[in-house]
């Protein structure tokens, strides 16, 4: 009943550090300890291994304390065996104790003291009215749970709580991993069973994040609709709660699973107090923001509990989804980078080092369904000679798929237009010096398909009940294993008899009428869950036997895009919206929770069939080469001097791709609030070399570009600057130090509509 796949615990289990490991000793001589620990890390991180966690339990205190890069956290067992939160922000001096935690006394007769005790993990029962994490229904009837402490484990940068009820057998573990390079923190919880009957769990979050009492709390968010995803949200944290969610069976993009609270007014793009996290859970899921009557916030997260329910046996056990959450100092530009940083080195696959995302090419847009072997192979060749690197095939190459209507679920290869199969046009692609990549949509059927007339019962159903279509398609119900076994098992066929290096996964509707008949009642709900832990594994597995095959979450643009799938797809597909300008705002939203470099960006024709906006092939570009550049266009129409702007451009993108991929990222000018102008800046790693990218909606009366201000950069460091396109102000030095780039500033040269600039820097010495 594992949500976790082997491979991910494989790799919490390499995160073991040398920081951890006072383990139940008296407070005076775990103090001691500590403090010796912490001047030794001093000079572990001399040797180049600055990365340690920490976590020390105080035995008389009871408790808790996790040091992480710049953040401490800190929770105590209290009188009533409750586990508190005392501390979660900037990290603390090693000399800092605190004493042991007390229980609220609570408000009045109203609100008793459980419900004002910052708790990290809150059972439904003893008179709770905040959100809960978790809730019970006992086969008595029952459904009170008062959870306590009752013993713990530390493991190198992991610690676990041991909860139990009051008076049964119920057993929840709270999980804290800390990692080292972020101050990130991954939570999950564990129920267990022990009892003698099967119990349904009707609500479960990862666990609760508590922040210090206050009122200026601002919360950032994510909406969006297709073609229109990552809209950024701002709103102050007011008395009740934000509840954030997606009942649609799958992330969605109505909100994404993530938030940032920071203190409002006290903050810019790159200083303050910034608490920030996202949940790892491809399924319908809930977020709830709650700010109680003594001021108090607090953020939970889990599955949605809407229709939910759970049916634990004797014996069963059931994880929550990973809910990972951060504190940066340096304002909600330093809370995204510690985000990036955390998505590449522990998140996706191949972490800490994913590979580098090569430029693709995809007819999808140019072609849409009708592709066949010899207009495929035309494109291959266009595209391979401007520097494309992938060449995908999009829908429409199985099955009788000639348009939506007909098709999936049949997943061979359509043999009018494919004659030959697939390995002449892949075997083309190779010799073109490319790799190849397929488009599937595994979870989804249509009722004209052999699939659907030979298992009509393998959607999700009520019986006896109208199926509502999407797109003209029905769910299959991966949570079946039927199911589950005929889609690992194509798409296992499919990789073993082609040479394919990438599928585009995706997924162009959300869940109707959720029913599995074929099991007991009570145990249908388990479809929220069974579902998307399916999902997992087959991605898991997949991986695991085709291990060069790289991945794309798409579904229908941005729908499913969330750190529990990115822990086994390389990218995500942000949205069907390739306008490129419509895009500097959507990438700059999805930007606050993903990094650059997961961001499949297309170049693809103007006017877009978005807004019929017309803009140059260099704004395209410019705009796409911000993520990992894709091109969506329809080449046919190319004239010759378009392959030749798009051959200079594809080569300027793989000298910068890396910085862009793995760099660290700056919003110098947001394209927020109706901002005319949008400047980004990423920054290598070493810091060696930067990339700003630099675009103008509208000139009006005469206004000059405002001047842009570099981060980042070593002040002492000198750096020559480029352009790729556009120019820079006459008098611009061709090389000035760090300083001068971040304080002086550099102007760029740019007037009228929809126009665009990029530079390069790079240190002169190492
Ligand atoms: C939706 C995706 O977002 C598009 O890129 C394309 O793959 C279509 N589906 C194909 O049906």
């Amino acid at each position: 009943m594992m949500l976790e796949t082997k491979t991910n615990m494989e790799r919490h289990d390499h995160r073991q550090n040398i920081g951890t490991a006072l383990l139940e000793m008296s407070k005076r001589v775990a103090m001691l300890l500590y403090i010796a620990f912490m001047g030794s890390l001093a000079s572990v991180s001399a040797m180049g291994q600055a990365n340690a966690a920490s976590i020390v339990f105080d035995k008389q205190a009871q408790v808790f304390r996790i040091d992480a890069a710049d953040m401490s956290y800190v929770l105590g067992i209290n009188e009533k065996k409750q586990v508190q939160t005392l501390y979660w922000g900037k990290r603390l001096n090693a000399t800092d104790t605190f004493s042991a935690a007390h229980s609220d006394p609570g408000l009045s007769a109203f609100d008793a003291s459980i419900n004002t005790t910052q708790q990290e993990f809150v059972a439904w029962g003893g008179g709770l009215y905040v959100e809960p994490d978790l809730k019970v229904t006992f086969p008595d009837g029952n459904r009170d749970l008062v959870l306590e402490y009752v013993s713990h484990s530390i493991e190198g940068n992991r610690l676990t709580l041991r909860l139990k009820d009051i008076s049964r057998e119920v057993y929840v573990d709270l999980q804290y991993e800390a990692d080292g390079t972020t101050g990130i923190l991954r939570r999950s919880a564990q129920v267990l069973n022990k009892t003698n009957a099967p119990f349904t769990i009707e609500q479960i979050a990862s666990g609760t994040w508590n922040l210090p009492r206050g009122t200026d709390y601002r919360l950032r968010y994510l909406t969006g609709r297709w073609a229109g995803e990552w809209s950024l949200h701002e709103q102050m944290v007011q008395p009740g709660k934000t509840i954030l969610e997606s009942r649609r069976g799958s992330t969605g993009d109505q909100n994404n699973p993530w938030f940032a609270i920071d203190r409002n007014g006290a903050n810019d793009q790159d200083s303050g107090d910034v608490w920030f996290g996202a949940l790892g859970w491809s399924g319908s899921w809930q977020m709830s923001i709650e700010q109680d009557q003594l001021q108090q916030v607090r953020v939970t997260a889990g599955p949605n509990s809407f229709d939910f329910g759970y049916r634990l046996a004797p014996g069963e056990h059931l994880d929550s989804p990973d809910f990972y959450a951060g504190y940066s100092h340096d304002g909600i530009g330093g809370a995204s980078r510690l985000l990036h940083r955390f998505e590449i080195g522990s998140i996706l696959p191949h972490a800490p080092t994913p590979k580098l995302r090569p430029v693709l090419y995809n007819s999808w847009e140019a072609t849409t369904f009708s592709v066949d072997e010899a207009g495929q192979e035309v494109l291959a060749e266009e595209a391979a000679s401007i520097g494309v690197e992938r060449f995908v095939i999009d829908d429409g190459w199985f099955g009788q798929r000639a348009t939506d209507h007909a098709g999936l679920g049949d997943w061979y290869v359509n043999p009018t237009k494919f004659p030959h199969g697939l390995k002449p046009l892949i075997d083309k692609i190779h010799s073109l010096g490319m790799d190849f990549g397929l488009w599937v949509e595994p979870e989804m059927v249509n009722p004209d398909s052999d699939l659907y007339r030979k298992h009509p019962d393998w959607v999700l159903n009520f019986t006896g009940r109208p199926r509502t279509e999407g797109r003209n398609q029905l769910m299959l119900n991966l949570a079946r294993p039927d199911v589950r076994a005929y889609v690992f098992q194509f798409l296992d066929k499919l990789l073993n008899e082609n040479d394919i290096a990438f599928l585009k996964w995706d997924y162009n509707r959300n869940w109707s009428e959720p029913g599995w008949p074929a099991i007991a009642q009570e145990d249908q709900k388990k479809v929220y869950i069974d579902y998307t832990r399916n999902l997992y594994s087959i991605l898991a597995e997949l991986r695991e036997k085709h291990p060069h095959v790289e991945i794309e979450s798409c579904s229908g643009g941005g729908s499913r895009v969330d750190l529990g799938i990115m822990r086994f797809t390389d990218e995500v597909w942000p949205s069907d919206n390739t306008d490129a300008f419509d895009r500097l705002l959507m990438q700059d939203g999805f930007t606050y929770a993903y990094a650059p470099g997961v961001m499949t960006a297309w170049v693809t024709d103007s006017p877009t069939w978005v807004n019929q906006r017309v803009l140059t092939l260099e704004f395209r570009f410019l705009s796409s080469m911000q993520g990992a550049l894709g091109i969506g266009a329809n080449l046919n129409n190319w004239k010759p001097e378009d392959f030749a702007t798009a051959k200079k451009m594809v080569a300027q993108y793989k000298q910068i791709r890396e910085t862009v991929q793995r760099g660290s990222l700056y919003r110098l000018i947001s394209p927020q609030k109706g901002s005319e102008q949008s400047v980004t800046e990423s920054v290598s790693q070493d810091q060696q070399k930067a990339v700003v990218f630099a675009f103008l909606h509208s000139s009006e009366m005469l206004y000059p570009f405002p001047r842009v201000f570099l981060r980042g950069l070593k002040p002492d460091a000198m750096y020559k600057v480029e352009t790729l396109d556009g120019k820079l102000s006459a008098g611009t030095p061709a090389v000035a130090s760090g300083t001068f780039w971040m304080q002086h500033g550099i102007d760029v040269d740019m007037r009228g509509d929809f126009q665009d600039a990029a530079l390069t820097l790079e240190a002169t010495a190492p």
